[in-house]
């Protein structure tokens, strides 16, 4: 058994060690009900469009991420949780989904499936960032990949699939920000040009950007300080560069989506904060100001934020290399992912109800143990028939049990004395004007059925 850092090994009060680590937190019932609701709803679209569940593992070899994400992004530069392993390997909690897919797609040889492959996925993600509002350490996204197909329409059904997802939770001021970064090509001259572009402001830039004008120019446009921000604002745009392909790829994203009533705004600059991608990239953002209670106008007031800042609800975009980092294989793909921290979160700030757990509507009481044992097997006829029904075995006394039935606000107790176990009987009592009724145990569960109907 591994030892347990005490407070005084690991020099941590009792108070902080039984705190979850910074930038992650419990979900709590409430909260995981609304969760639930949100992924059952998100994933009833998704599987309607033909996508299908994958599951990959939590942590994957470091190198398929650091090959593949881009050693200039934030992600592999400074955001990876890795680890070595006692044997000595070298291991990454996954800080994203579509790199583990493409692994997998390969590892299985899925290129002799039905093409294109379309699969989803649901979990956590990691990624040491600064915490702060909607950002987390360990953080849930919704990922869908279509992979196997280099076509406009795949694009266009991936930013369609993820509207609908919003829409259907009860999401509506949002827009979709696309751009297209090209192919290897044409993205080569656009590179030059933002180079020498760069070049001329370096002294303006931020320290990290300095380094990226280095390594890859095109980081600089997602750099969000504000003196990048500024000199971004006259930078060329990659449309004036991209070949005659990329620019009819793009062109017919744009139709589909016009065709399918999404509305969307084209942002010049919008690069997304990892490597892999080319031709389509997209974000939908809600305005974070619309939504900002007092509390967070207080905290932003408190740092100094003065313009509204946009959120990411979800972002994808097309992936044609990936393939190509992790095997000798190229094989297209697009695909897209939505933050489900952010969307519960919205969704709350937004006072929207996405429906509610089934509520018990009756509550079982049972007094002595012989009334205890018999109830066990009551309770289970009754999740046989599919009703909900809530109970306290852990009490004895009526009056504990009656109370708790009160607060859970169930239309009838049922109540298994030490008498009525003997009978085989159950009384039902009324929780709203309190008539009771001895019901025999073979016909309670059509009695109770008929109530509820009522
Ligand atoms: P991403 O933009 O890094 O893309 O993440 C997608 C969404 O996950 C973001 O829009 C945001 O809502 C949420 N998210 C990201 N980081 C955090 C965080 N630290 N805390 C809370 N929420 C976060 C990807 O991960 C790509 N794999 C998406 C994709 C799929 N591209 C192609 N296929």
């Amino acid at each position: 058994m591994p030892k347990i850092n005490t407070s005084a090994s690991s020099g941590k009060t009792k108070k902080e060690i039984v705190q979850t680590p910074k930038g992650t937190r419990d979900i709590l019932p409430n909260e995981m009900y609304v969760w639930q609701k949100v992924e059952e709803k998100i994933q009833a679209v998704i599987e309607y469009y033909g996508f299908k569940p994958i599951r990959t593992p939590h942590f994957e070899h470091t190198e398929i991420f650091s090959a593949s994400l881009g050693d200039a992004t934030d992600v592999v530069e400074k955001q990876m949780y890795t680890f070595k392993t006692r044997g000595g390997d070298s291991l990454t909690l996954r800080p994203e989904g579509t790199v583990p897919i493409m692994r997998a797609y390969l590892q299985h040889g899925m290129k002799s499936w039905p093409q294109p492959v379309m699969l989803y996925y649901n979990g956590s993600f990691f990624r040491h960032e600064r915490p702060q509002k909607g950002r987390f350490r360990e953080f849930g996204q919704f990922g869908i990949e279509i992979v196997g197909d280099g076509g406009a329409v795949s694009d266009a059904i991936i930013i369609r699939v993820l509207t609908l997802a919003l829409e259907d939770l009860g999401l509506k001021n949002f827009t979709v920000h696309i751009n297209t970064l090209g192919d290897k090509e044409c993205r080569g001259a656009y590179r030059k040009e933002l180079m020498q572009y760069f070049r001329k402001k370096v002294n303006y830039l931020c320290k990290d950007c300095k380094v990226r004008l280095k390594k890859n120019p095109l980081r600089i446009l997602d750099c969000d300080k504000e003196e990048c921000v500024e000199i971004k604002e006259g930078a060329p745009q990659m449309i004036e560069y991209a070949c005659s392909d990329c620019k009819a790829h793009f062109k017919e994203v744009l139709e589909f989506l016009d065709e399918l009533d999404v509305p969307y705004f084209l942002d010049h600059y919008l690069v997304r904060g990892l490597d892999y991608y080319s031709r389509t990239v997209f974000e939908i953002m809600f305005e974070e100001d619309q939504t900002e209670s007092e509390v967070d106008k207080e905290v932003d007031k408190n740092e100094k934020k003065k313009t509204p800042r946009k959120l990411a609800l979800a972002g994808g975009g097309r992936y044609d290399y990936l393939s190509k980092a992790l095997s000798s294989k190229e094989i297209p793909g697009t695909g897209g992912a939505i933050g489900l921290d952010r969307i519960v979160e919205l969704l709350k700030t937004l006072n929207i109800n996405v429906g509610r757990h089934r509520a018990p509507k009756i509550f079982l009481i049972q007094l002595g143990t012989y009334a205890k044992r018999k109830s066990l097997s009551l309770m289970e006829e009754f999740r046989k028939s599919n009703i909900p029904l809530a109970q306290s075995f852990s009490r004895d006394s009526i009056t504990s049990q009656l109370k708790i039935a009160g607060k859970l606000g169930v239309d009838y107790a049922l109540i298994l004395g030490q008498k009525e176990a003997m009978e085989n009987a159950v009384i039902v009592r009324s929780m709203y004007d309190g008539i009771q009724e001895t019901v025999p145990i073979p016909k309670l569960l059509e009695y109770v059925k008929k109530k509820l109907k009522k």
